[in-house]
């Protein structure tokens, strides 16, 4: 199986739907994030699926048990592969998270934002370094019988050992040949994520914005 996903960060829906059709051979599903769910919602959903590859929900939901289980339900009809809940929401969250699932739909958890430093974290109650909040976080999702957690490059194979069936979400990644990094700091290669343990690689800008987007993935592939 090809454990890249292609992250479709891009505001359009027919703009989405041609770029899918376009790489499909050669990549293994699609992330489809909260911004492009509150633009197109089920209808852009469905019109993603056509195209025949696996769907990645990132909704990030993060609510009382109560409502989160109901959004889990309501997304039941899409058939997500997976999707994404905050490991901050508490057990109880994640667990009626993951019993309102589908069957065949991995619950993945989100633990500290990439986007948080540890004075973000201390200014929100939270003491200590925001790795060792990574961890802590990590377990509470395994203790809650998720499937896994969204991790960086960085941590995964530390949270693999921690966790040996645990599935991992790792973004974050940038090809070897020096695509540009964007807005992430700590970047590896998709080669590196893939054999520190990641189940599966999030990949957007590296072939979204690249000029030839299947020769992009086909490269990335080609490095797995
Ligand atoms: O374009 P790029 O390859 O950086 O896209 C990565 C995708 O992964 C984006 O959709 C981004 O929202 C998501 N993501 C991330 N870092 C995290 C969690 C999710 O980049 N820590």
């Amino acid at each position: 199986m090809n454990p890249i996903y292609l992250a479709l960060d891009l505001p359009r829906l027919d703009g989405a739907i041609a770029l899918a059709q376009k790489v499909k051979g050669h990549v293994g599903g699609f992330k489809l994030g909260l911004e492009f769910f509150c633009a197109h919602g089920h209808h852009g959903v469905h019109e993603i699926a056509r195209v025949g590859l696996p769907i990645f929900l990132d909704l990030k939901l993060h609510d009382i048990p109560n409502t989160v289980a109901g959004a889990m339900q309501s997304i039941h009809v899409l058939e997500p592969a997976i999707v994404t809940v905050h490991a901050a929401g508490g057990r109880a969250m994640m667990e009626d998270a993951k019993a309102a699932a589908g069957e065949h739909c991995k619950v993945v958890a989100v633990t500290v934002l990439t986007s948080l430093d540890e004075g973000d974290l201390r200014a929100t109650g939270v003491a200590g370094a925001p790795h060792d909040q990574v961890l802590r976080l990590a377990d509470l999702a395994q203790e809650a019988g998720l499937d896994g957690i969204v991790c960086s490059g960085h941590e995964v194979s530390e949270v693999h050992s921690r966790w040996k069936n645990g599935y991992f979400v790792v973004p974050g990644l940038r090809p070897a040949n020096g695509s540009a990094p964007g807005d992430q700091k700590r970047t590896v290669t998709p080669r590196a994520a893939r054999d520190s343990g990641a189940s599966i690689l999030v990949i957007g800008r590296p072939i979204c914005r690249a000029d030839d987007p299947v020769l992009a993935a086909r490269a990335i592939e080609a490095t797995l």
